[in-house]
C-alpha cells in the first residue's frame, strides 16, 4: 500500500499516510529484511498507543536478541562487531534483562543531573549561534543542531568533546542499519563504525575505572544494585546507545521543526512576539514531523488482535508514528501546525517499558535550542527549500540552509 522507497513519499509522507490511515487501520507487507515474517503496519493512534504497551509483543522474541532479530543473516559472521554493539542495547532487550539494565542506567540518568545541565546547554547553544548569526547563510543542521546536540550528550556522559566528529560519523553509519533496506556498502560502514566505536568506549571505561569522575560513564562503571553490576559489554552498548539516541533524533526534530516554523511564518512570529513560549511549541514540533517514523514489535503470544485481524505468532507489528501523530481521531485538525496546541500526548517518544529514557533531556535541549534561536535570530528564514534524506525510519533533512 506504500512504496517506502518512493522519493515523493519520503519527501512528504503525510498525504499518503492519511490516505492509508483512512482506508485501513492495518495492512501487511513482506518483511523487507528477509526474516521470513510479515510486517503488519498500524496506521491509527489508538492501535499504536496500545501496541507500545502490549506485553504480548516484544522488541525481540526472548529476553536477549538473536542475530536474526537484528536483521543479521546467519551467513554473515563478519557482522559480529555490529551485533556486539546492539546485543546489549536497552532498545533491543526485554525483561528480565531489560528491567535490570534499565534500572541501572536510569539510576545514572537522574532528573537532577538533567536539569543541572541547563546553564551548560544554554552556553553551548549561544556559542554555536555566535559563529553563524549575522555571518550569511548557514546550515542549521551541521552548524547548529549537530554540534550543539553532540556536545550536550557528550557533556552528560562526560566524554571528550574533541572527538565529536568521530562520534557523529560512527553514529550516522550505525543507524543506517535500522532502515527497512540498506546497501552492502552501508552494512560494511556500520560494521567498521561499530568496531572503532567499541574500541573508543573500552578506552574510556578503563580510564574512568582508573580515574573516577562525576559523570555518567563513571556512574555506569560503578553502578551496582541487588541485581548486580553492568558488564563491560553492557557498558559499551549503553554508551553507544546514549550517544546515538542522544543526538540523531534531537537534531532531526530541530531540523524538521524549524523548517515547519519557516514554512508557517505566523507560527514563528507567535514565538518571536512571545505569544507562545518555546517549551509549549516544542511539543508541536515533536508531534507534527517526528524524526523516527517506525518501530517494530514481534508477536509472541496467540490471540493478538489489531484492526480486527488476529496476527500470527512470529509476525511483526510495525507502528507508524508519523501516521498516529496525524490521526484526526485523536488530534483535532492534525495537519494544522499549531505551536500553541500544547498537546504532549503524541507518540513520538514511544510508550511502555521502552519509553524514551532521554525524553526529559530531549525536551530541555529542544526548549533551549529553540528559545536561543528565537532570541538571537528573530528574522531567520530559509535560503532554499531543504532536501529530505532518502530514508524513512530516520526522518530528517540533508541540510536546512537558513540565514539569520
Ligand atoms: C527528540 C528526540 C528523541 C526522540 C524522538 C526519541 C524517541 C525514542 C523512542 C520512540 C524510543 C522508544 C523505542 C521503542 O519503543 O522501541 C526511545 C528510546 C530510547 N531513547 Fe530516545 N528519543 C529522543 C531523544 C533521546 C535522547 C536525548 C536520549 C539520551 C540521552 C535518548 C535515549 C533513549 C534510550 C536510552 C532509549 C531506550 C529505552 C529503552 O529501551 O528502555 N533518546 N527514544
Amino acid at each position: 500500500m506504500i512504496d517506502f522507497r518512493d522519493p515523493a513519499f519520503l519527501d512528504d509522507p503525510y498525504p499518503t499516510l492519511a490516505e492509508v490511515r483512512e482506508a485501513t487501520p492495518i495492512f501487511p507487507v513482506e518483511d523487507p529484511k528477509g526474516r521470513g515474517a510479515t510486517l503488519w503496519f498500524l496506521t491509527r493512534y489508538d492501535d499504536v498507543y496500545r501496541a507500545l504497551r502490549d506485553r504480548r509483543l516484544g522488541r525481540i522474541k526472548g529476553s536477549t536478541p538473536t542475530p536474526e532479530e537484528l536483521g543479521i543473516p546467519s551467513d554473515r559472521p563478519d557482522l559480529a562487531p555490529y551485533f556486539e554493539v546492539e546485543q546489549w542495547s536497552l532498545l533491543m532487550l526485554e525483561p528480565p534483562e531489560h528491567t535490570r539494565l534499565r534500572r541501572l542506567v536510569a539510576g545514572a540518568f537522574t532528573p537532577k543531573r538533567i536539569e543541572g545541565l541547563r546553564p551548560a546547554i544554554t552556553g553551548h547553544a549561544d556559542r554555536f549561534l555566535d559563529e553563524v548569526v549575522g555571518a550569511g547563510p548557514f546550515d542549521l543542521l551541521t552548524q547548529y543542531a549537530q554540534p550543539y546536540s553532540v556536545h550536550v550528550i557528550a557533556e552528560l556522559l562526560g566524554v571528550p568533546t574533541d572527538d565529536w566528529r568521530s562520534l557523529l560519523d560512527w553514529s550516522h553509519a550505525i543507524v543506517k542499519m535500522y532502515e527497512l533496506d540498506r546497501t552492502e556498502e552501508q552494512v560494511r560502514a556500520a560494521v567498521q563504525a561499530s568496531r572503532e566505536f567499541t574500541e573508543w568506549c573500552r578506552e574510556l571505561i578503563a580510564d574512568r575505572r582508573a580515574r573516577p569522575r562525576d559523570d555518567l560513564v563513571t556512574d555506569l562503571v560503578t553502578a551496582e544494585t541487588e541485581d548486580g553490576r553492568l558488564t563491560d559489554d553492557e557498558i559499551v552498548s549503553t554508551i553507544i546507545l546514549l550517544l546515538n539516541a542522544g543526538h540523531e533524533a534531537t537534531v532531526n526534530t530541530l531540523g524538521n521543526g524549524v523548517t515547519a516554523l519557516m514554512e508557517h511564518r505566523d507560527q514563528w512570529r507567535a514565538l518571536v512576539e512571545g505569544r507562545v513560549d518555546a517549551r509549549t511549541a516544542v511539543e508541536e514540533l515533536i508531534r507534527f514531523d517526528p524524526p523516527l517514523q517506525l518501530f517494530e514489535r514481534w508477536v509472541r503470544e496467540e490471540g493478538v488482535v489489531y484492526g480486527g485481524r488476529e496476527i500470527p505468532v512470529g509476525d511483526k507489528l510495525a507502528m507508524l508514528f508519523g501516521s498516529a501523530n496525524r490521526d484526526p481521531r485523536h488530534f483535532p485538525h492534525p495537519d494544522r501546525f499549531d505551536v500553541a496546541r500544547g498537546d504532549s500526548s503524541h507518540i513520538t517518544f514511544g510508550g511502555g517499558i521502552h519509553y524514551c529514557l532521554g525524553a526529559p533531556l530531549a525536551r530541555l535541549e529542544l526548549d533551549v535550542a529553540l528559545s536561543r534561536l528565537v532570541a538571537r535570530a528573530p528574522g531567520l528564514d530559509l535560503v532554499e527549500p531543504p532536501r529530505r534524506n532518502p530514508t524513512f525510519v530516520i526522518h530528517g533533512y540533508e541540510a536546512v540552509r537558513v540565514v539569520a
